[in-house]
């Protein structure tokens, strides 16, 4: 088992890494400041993890709701449902709250003890990969709105973060594959040497060795508490280098409808898209960018939007990205592999050029 802090004074917490951590009742056990749990779990997840959870935990302490799978779980109408549901069992401010699934699970439930009793601890425990690299370190938690992903949240740090890494072999090839696009994330915008290690190892995650995989959790997860831990707020910039790929990926998510692409499929796209846009502002060297599209290729993630999607349409949808701010478009492009910054140094032209590469329209 590993085990390391993200760094944030008094709302730092452990991350445990392991296989068959569900089984171990401390890990849980220390962490539960109060009487009652409430654990929050989908249909996918909760007829495959939810009764290792409850068994460690005494049955009179333990709540569970267990939700519609997808993302449209990440609603105000299902928080509502979870509010209801902590009042009617007359849940208290010494309730902690437990993810037990994705990242839709985790965003909903950290929203939720983040806003409850106006804040009560949570507990993560990621099922997805995505969610084990990413979603479930650092405390951004939040809702859908109709108008936007993401759009209704808070900073709400989880108490700790379990991830057990055996839940990861139920998990769907494709998922699994969404989830090492964000891996590849890591190293492309700040660790040049895990890249390096991702192109002789892609192949051992993707068969989901457990030697591959603990290293993969391990170091992602290490990059994001570092990240997180000098810019808890995204207020400096450097939070935001995580969205390398995003804006891009928003862009393909939202023209194509929400569920078509997985997000981490969108992101993978986003992030060679990225890629191109910087060797064409001549500041990544066409060498790096093959090494990028070669390593996304072998994981077999999509390198290119489907053909019935317009540039035009994509510039369109990235203008009004979040990101974009005073109206000026700031994007994280690559200087190098390792290397990512937030730019708003770059032409109108250079974008629709590399869209127009893309899209071939
Ligand atoms: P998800 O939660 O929808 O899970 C993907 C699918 O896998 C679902 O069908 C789920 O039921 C299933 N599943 C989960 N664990 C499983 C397991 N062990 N075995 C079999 N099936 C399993 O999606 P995700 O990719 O985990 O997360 C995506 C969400 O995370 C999005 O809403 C995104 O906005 C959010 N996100 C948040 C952050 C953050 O910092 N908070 C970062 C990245 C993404
Ligand atoms: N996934 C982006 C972030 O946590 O900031």
């Amino acid at each position: 088992m590993i085990q390391f802090e993200v760094q944030l004074g008094t709302r730092g917490y452990p991350i445990y890494i392991g296989a068959g951590l569900l089984g171990e009742p401390r890990y849980l056990k220390e962490h539960i400041r109060g009487s009652r749990v409430f654990v929050l779990s989908n249909e996918r997840v909760a007829p495959l993890y939810l009764e290792a959870v409850c068994r460690q935990l005494e049955p009179e302490r333990v709540l569970h709701l267990v939700l519609p799978d997808g993302e449209a779980t990440k609603s105000l109408q299902t928080l509502e449902r979870v509010y209801s549901c902590l009042l009617e069992h007359r849940c208290g401010r010494d309730t902690t709250l437990l993810a037990l699934g994705g990242g839709v699970i985790g965003d909903i439930t950290g929203f939720a003890a983040a806003t409850y009793l106006r804040g009560v601890d949570f507990i993560q425990i990621p099922t997805t990969l995505l969610a084990q690299v990413d979603s479930s370190v650092g405390g951004k938690t939040g809702v859908n709105h109709a108008l936007g992903k993401n759009m209704i949240g808070a900073f709400h740090q989880p108490r700790c973060v379990i991830a057990d890494l055996e839940c990861l072999h139920t998990l769907e090839d494709r998922e699994l594959r969404a989830g090492v696009a964000e891996i590849i994330k890591y190293g492309l915008i700040r660790d040049a040497e895990f890249f390096a290690w991702l192109e002789d190892n892609v192949e051992h995650l993707l068969a989901r060795d457990a030697e591959a995989l603990t290293y993969a959790v391990h170091r992602s997860c290490k990059n994001k508490a570092e990240v997180v831990a000098e810019d808890e707020l995204e207020t400096s910039g450097t939070r935001a280098l995580l969205n390398l790929g995003h804006t891009f990926g928003h862009a393909i998510e939202t023209a194509l409808g929400y569920g078509q692409w997985l997000h981490g499929e969108a992101v993978a796209c986003g992030m060679l898209m990225a890629a191109r846009m910087s060797i064409r502002l001549g500041w990544l060297n066409e060498e790096a960018g093959e090494r990028i599209r070669a390593l996304l290729a072998r994981a077999q993630l999509p390198s290119a939007p489907p053909e019935a999607l317009q540039a035009e349409s994509l510039q369109e949808h990235m203008a009004r990205d979040k990101k974009a701010r005073a109206g000026q478009l700031h994007l994280v492009l690559l200087r190098d592999i390792g290397q990512a910054v937030l730019t708003a140094e770059f032409s109108a032209s250079t974008l629709k050029d590399t869209l127009q590469e893309f899209c071939g329209a």
